[in-house]
């Protein structure tokens, strides 16, 4: 079975969901259509008793370049019930395997969804960044809370406070991702995985995902509402207005007056 929303795919084969970033020429940036259509696919996958797997990927030279910025600047997520937020919580307390196949850069969402993954396998030109300092807001998707205890403090500090992108080498020292491979076997690499997964009896992989996240869950959920929060107020103030303009006219933000 296959839906076809142009910008994101979902094909389901044999109780593998597999979801496609399909925006190549905006370097798969996410609007808030495409948001509604990932929570919705999420949502029914959690529900559809023949999906056992999800897979994320996007393309070869790309994963995703995170929120589109324009969209953004146009319609900033007004409550907890957007898009985006929707999209989150449903792939923070999806109950089954969720594996991803990341290749070039991983910005943002891109990056910060991650932490939402099962496995996750990299391409080796997949280069993660969490620039949201730079765009002047704060970390989303519990990335807070997953980022210090995944990278360790100074190297999550880095990374979300200067926003510079580590790249597929560093992330498998860290244990961010579980394997880097050619870019253009990663979605095979992954694609193996899954199909290995489905085979499998889902109620021991419910209960088994149940179990390691039990502990975190809770703080998880809390975590992203408060960054919602802040995130959803900084998007309408002066620092990240400017920074989305700036990169909307192709210059260099001016924050010497935020
Ligand atoms: N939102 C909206 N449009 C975006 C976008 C985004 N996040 N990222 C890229 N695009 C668009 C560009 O505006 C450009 O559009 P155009 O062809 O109409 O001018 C097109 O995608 C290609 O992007 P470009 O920057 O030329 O590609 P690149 O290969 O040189 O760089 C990235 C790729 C991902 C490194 C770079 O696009 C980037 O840094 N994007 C912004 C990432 C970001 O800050 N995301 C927000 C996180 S909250």
């Amino acid at each position: 079975m296959s839906t076809t929303n142009a910008d994101i795919l979902v094909h389901a084969e044999e109780g593998v969901t597999t979801i496609t970033f399909n925006r190549v020429e905006k370097k798969n940036s996410i609007t808030t259509a495409m948001y509604a259509q990932l929570a919705d696919a999420f949502e029914a996958a959690a529900q559809d008793t023949s999906v056992r797997v999800v897979v994320l990927q996007g393309d070869v030279a790309i994963f995703s370049a995170g929120n589109d910025i324009g969209d953004f600047l146009q319609q900033p997520p007004a409550t907890q019930d957007a898009p985006v937020f929707r999209f989150l919580r449903a792939i923070a307390t999806f109950p089954k395997p969720v594996l991803a196949a990341v290749c070039g850069p991983a910005v943002g969402i891109g990056t910060t969804l991650l932490f939402h993954c099962d496995l996750v396998y990299a391409g080796d030109n997949a280069a993660f960044s969490m620039p949201f300092v730079n765009l002047g807001l704060c970390p989303e998707a519990a990335s807070s809370l997953f980022a210090p205890q995944m990278l360790g403090y100074h190297r999550a500090a880095e990374a979300l406070l200067l926003g510079e992108p580590f790249m597929a080498e560093a992330a498998l020292e860290v244990g961010f991702v579980n394997r880097v491979v050619p870019p253009t076997e990663c979605n095979m690499v992954a694609q193996a995985q899954a199909r290995k997964l489905a085979a499998k009896p889902l109620s021991a992989l419910i209960e088994t995902k149940r179990l390691l996240k039990k502990s975190q869950t809770a703080a998880v959920l809390e975590r992203m509402a408060e960054e919602g929060q802040s995130f959803g107020r900084m998007l309408r103030e002066p620092a990240a207005r400017e920074a989305f303009t700036a990169f909307m006219d192709k210059r260099r933000p001016d924050f010497s007056a935020c």
